[in-house]
């Protein structure tokens, strides 16, 4: 049995679980019976994917409906979990966006909302949640990163300096749990089939898409094994590790500048 199979009547927070990744996420975490807590913004979808998982796998599901790119939301998040008197042993920082273009033509609301869900609203959640886990000496925590975060992509400025925060973060924090009983991962995904090419722009990925379960089993297999932070996809690590390392900065800036400025491929 590996670790996620035991995680079997504890309780997940899912963020972004309305889409993607998120939703499969969940969907697997259900599957193993576990209770979940999800989060977005689309009420509708949300409270279709709790009928159909409770119904589907007799967990009990709850849908919270909230904006986490505001700068209060995790604070908001946390006070309604305790108000539900949920004791939340999993969590999933999955919610993120991305914007493509350049900086300079971009609307810094925009960036600023990217910059507050993809990192504040992750770090905010995660501290809040991370204590009590700690004091039970029992606790996971999943961060959804990105090979974007292995090196600099201008047109994607931002997101990626979101997502090397994430793989940082991850990194002590799994150095700092080290004995706690709780477990810590942040995977990485390359390009994935799903709704984030709808607001990142389809020209934001170059090649073949994985899909959010491919994603998810690469998470799920890695939850409390060795390693800090997986890559999902054997090309995709390659890329993500061994190029990002080799290479010097300016032709590495460069390659990531072409995988996604529309017509410099
Ligand atoms: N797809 C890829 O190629 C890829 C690659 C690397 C990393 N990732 C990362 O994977 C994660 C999931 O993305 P995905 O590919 O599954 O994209 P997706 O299908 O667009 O899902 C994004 C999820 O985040 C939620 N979300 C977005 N803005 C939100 C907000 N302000 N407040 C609350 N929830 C919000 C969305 O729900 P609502 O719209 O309902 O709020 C949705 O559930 C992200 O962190 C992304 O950066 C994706």
């Amino acid at each position: 049995m590996n670790y996620a199979d035991s995680l079997s009547s504890q309780l997940a927070v899912v963020t972004g679980a309305s889409s993607g990744i998120g939703t499969e996420f969940a969907r697997q975490l259900a599957r193993r019976g576990v209770d979940l807590v999800l989060v977005a913004r689309s009420q509708d979808r949300l409270e279709a994917l709790a009928s159909t998982l409770s119904s589907q796998y007799g967990v009990k599901v709850t849908p919270v409906v909230l904006d986490l790119s505001r700068p209060d939301s995790s604070e908001r998040l946390v006070r309604t979990l305790d108000e539900m008197g949920a004791v939340v042993d999993v969590l999933v920082n999955n919610a993120g966006f991305a914007s493509h273009g350049d900086l300079a033509a971009a609307d810094p609301e925009r960036m600023e909302a990217q910059v507050q869900l993809n990192v504040g609203t992750l770090v905010g959640t995660t501290t809040r949640l991370l204590r009590g886990m700690v004091e039970r000496g029992r606790g996971s925590v999943i961060n959804v990163a990105s090979t974007a975060g292995f090196q600099a992509v201008p047109h994607m400025a931002v997101y990626s300096a979101t997502k090397a925060f994430v793989l940082s973060f991850t990194r002590s924090l799994w150095g700092e749990t080290r004995g706690t009983g709780v477990a810590v991962l942040g995977i990485c995904p390359g390009a994935t089939d799903t709704a984030f090419f709808d607001v990142a722009g389809d020209n934001a990925s170059v090649g073949s898409r994985r899909t959010p379960q491919q994603v998810v089993d690469t998470a799920l297999s890695a939850l409390g094994g060795r390693k800090a932070t997986v890559v999902d996809g054997g090309g995709n690590a390659l890329v993500a590790r061994a190029v990002s390392r080799l290479l010097p900065e300016r032709p590495l800036i460069r390659i990531a500048e072409r995988s996604v400025r529309p017509g410099s491929r």
